[in-house]
């Protein structure tokens, strides 16, 4: 079953206004130039969302947001609702990023609770799993992989209104990467666990991105195996020469 691949950016937080603008043109630009047989994301830290939704006018690439408060409105001061997201022009949101995990104490409960809101607002979502280097050394990965899955994924997602992905916390802006054996051998092992959760037809459909270090130089490697049906870039998203270049390489 074909699932096209997903290239989407993780601005995290970076860029002021002028540097985002330009930043969002320069991809739009490079993309419209190009016809990539893929779908584009981009995630810029929410101050910017308004300027760079302006900058993707004219272009399939979506907007999403890097995380997403469980409430509608009301008392939660400083977090933003998956209503004003989509008010703002957000088809996507991040949940569960590693750094919101650690930084915000974040649980697969919240994150779940997180899910369900996006989704009922009407907004897909790319859920993020992965495990620490500690993990990786004492042979859980799959483990922790599996548990993050069916405590994370909502019992409403679909192939849909959801995506995952994998990111090895120990990959994340190291230059380190899992091997292409290690990454497939994980990529399979959600999708068995996702089957498990959500059904085989979900599981068969649903995209599972890897994120950690993809770079221009090994975005065809990694993303031409069989359950990699995309990439979650950081620092790489920051310029839109090398985000351009995962795309082109990926479909090569
Ligand atoms: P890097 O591509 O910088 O390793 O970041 C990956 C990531 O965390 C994307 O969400």
């Amino acid at each position: 079953m074909a699932r096209k691949k997903l290239i989407a950016g993780n601005w995290k937080m970076n860029c002021l206004s002028a540097e985002g603008v330009a930043l969002a043109k320069a991809v739009a630009e490079k993309v419209k130039a190009n016809k990539y047989d893929c779908d584009f994301l981009i995630c810029p830290p929410f101050t910017l969302l308004g300027l760079v939704k302006k900058c993707l006018r004219g272009t399939k690439i979506a907007l999403g947001a890097q995380d997403v408060h469980f409430a509608e409105f009301g008392a939660h001061t400083g977090d933003i609702s998956p209503l004003m997201l989509k008010d703002l022009g957000c088809s996507y949101t991040i949940i569960g990023h590693s750094e919101r995990r650690v930084d915000h104490k974040e649980s697969n409960a919240l994150i779940n609770k997180k899910a369900v809101a996006a989704h009922q607002a009407g907004l897909n979502t790319v859920i993020c799993i992965g495990e620490t280097g500690a993990e990786r050394d004492a042979g859980k990965t799959i483990k922790v992989c599996q548990d993050e899955i069916n405590g994370s994924v909502p019992a409403d997602a679909t192939a849909k209104n959801t995506v995952i992905a994998y990111e090895p916390i120990w990959a994340i802006g190291t230059g380190k990467t899992p091997t292409a054996t290690d990454v497939q051998e994980v990529h399979a092992a959600i999708r068995a666990a996702l089957a498990k959760k959500l059904g085989k037809a979900t599981a068969q459909k649903m995209r599972i991105l890897y994120g950690g270090s993809v770079k221009p130089n090994n975005a065809s490697e990694l993303l031409k195996l069989p359950d990699v049906d995309g990439a979650l870039i950081g620092g790489a998203s920051l310029k839109a020469d090398d985000f351009v270049a995962i795309a082109a390489n990926a479909l090569k």
